[in-house]
């Protein structure tokens, strides 16, 4: 930031920056040399205003929007449906890895099915002071169906007449030896339908600690959504029948390492999230509330991987069980382009996204164990790493294809390649074209 120097000059120049109009932004930035011209031509003409007004909406201080790559995984066939899958994902390698297990997985007859256990989104009401815990217990054992239906009644009425809405509501006595005290709290299990619901469940969370305190005069703690939403979960459950047996039991010896090693078993379950994530972010979902819940699922009796992987001497069956919150309305799922995404999923519910988001996960991380347990990963990831070789070149188009034929004699003659033979063959490339000397 060239020209603002001073503390006191930064906030006076930011003060109200959020009441301006996403020009008069974007201005300011270049008035105090923060970006140039060309920056701000990034800015304004290179995306369609389409997604900047959408951005305008859904963020304070909107200065444009921030293009990921977004592709669609084929050959997956899910619930026995053909499926197209859209993906937000900057990683090379992720779409064609699941666009390959799909396919895999089909020629050799397998077969992915997916189902859900139970229901919504949980929230969290917390007491800290334990000389109120048995009158709020007292309290809570005589009213809690009551509380449950002024919740719905007064906080969630249109959620209760969509056939959602609260219906659980239990208490834990928490003793931790990384607490010094006690803790009360209030699980709330609520069915928000087609939403994700974490404002929701948030709203009624806080409803319930002003009846608390109103009834009883006890001042409650935090009331905020659990991101470990474990009230409702999804599997998906692939069997793949009369399988190699060499291959089905390296596949199950590579999970086993997960299961045995935390360090492989949070680089499975991220591979598993390149995945999931990518789709939540194509369709409008909260991929942060996803990333939260697997790993806190995960990490419920001790991080393990998420997905396990059996052979019995005929078929490989893999599983992936774990909470998956997902939107097919509210949030940002109105974003435009996030509805064009949802066309070509063919979305029509909530739940059928959980179950795409699960079926992905599990190719995702078949993919990744098919590669690791014969080729090794870099063979596949450089071969796509050329393009992002070439990007970071000033090569022109004509150039960008002859040196992708030279990049690729390179990875078959050294097996890897890095940013100086991209920059080094181009080099050649001009020499042999009399361009530079
Ligand atoms: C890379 O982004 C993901 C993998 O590391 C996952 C795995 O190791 O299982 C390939």
């Amino acid at each position: 930031m060239a020209k603002i120097t001073k503390i006191e000059n930064f906030f006076k120049i930011f003060g109200g920056y959020y009441k301006l109009s996403r020009s008069k932004r974007i201005s300011i930035l270049q008035d105090y040399g923060v970006i140039n011209a060309d920056d701000c031509a990034m800015l304004t003409q290179d995306i369609s205003e389409v997604f900047c007004s959408d951005a305008d909406f859904l963020v304070e201080n909107s200065i444009g929007c921030f293009p990921l790559p977004l592709g669609i995984a084929t050959n997956c066939v899910i619930n026995e449906i053909p499926t197209l899958i859209p993906m937000a994902t900057e990683e090379t390698s992720v779409i064609a890895a699941l666009s390959g297990a799909g396919k895999w997985v089909n020629e050799h007859k397998g077969k992915i099915q997916t189902s859900q256990q139970g229901k919504g989104i949980r929230g969290q009401l917390y007491f800290r002071e334990k000389s109120n815990f048995s009158a709020i217990i007292t309290y809570f054992n005589l009213n809690k169906d009551a509380l449950i239906s002024d919740l719905n009644n007064r906080v969630v009425p249109s959620m209760k007449k969509r056939g959602g809405g609260v219906f659980s509501l239990e208490y834990r006595r928490i003793q931790d030896s990384s607490v010094a005290d006690e803790i009360l709290v209030l699980d709330i299990c609520m069915d928000c339908c087609e939403a994700m619901g974490a404002n929701l469940i948030c709203q009624v969370s806080e409803a319930l600690k002003s009846i608390i305190s109103k009834d009883l005069g006890v001042a409650g703690d935090i009331a905020i959504v659990s991101n470990l939403s474990d009230c409702q979960t999804t599997t998906a459950s692939l069997v793949i029948p009369s399988i190699d047996s060499d291959f089905a039991e390296k596949i199950v010896a590579a999970n086993n390492v997960a299961r045995a090693d935390i360090y492989r078993a949070v680089t499975h379950n991220k591979g598993i999230l390149n995945g999931v994530d990518a789709v939540a972010l194509a369709t409008g979902n909260d991929w942060r509330a996803i990333e939260a819940s697997l790993h806190g699922y995960a990490a419920k009796g001790g991080y393990t991987p998420l997905t396990s992987w059996e052979f019995d001497g005929e078929s490989l069956v893999g599983q992936l069980t774990a909470p998956f919150p997902a939107a097919s309305l509210g949030g940002a799922t109105t974003q435009k382009m996030v509805k064009v995404c949802h066309k070509i999923l063919n979305l029509r519910s909530a739940q059928q996204l959980s179950g795409i988001f699960a079926a992905v996960g599990l190719l995702q991380n078949f993919a990744a164990l098919k590669a690791l347990t014969t080729k090794g990963i870099v063979a596949g990831h450089m071969r796509l790493h050329i393009n992002n070789l070439i990007l970071a070149t000033d090569a022109t188009s004509s150039e960008s294809k002859r040196l992708k034929i030279l990049l690729e004699e390179r990875l078959c003659l050294l097996g890897k390649l890095t940013l100086t033979d991209s920059l080094e063959l181009l080099h050649s490339l001009r020499l042999s074209e009399g361009q530079v000397r």
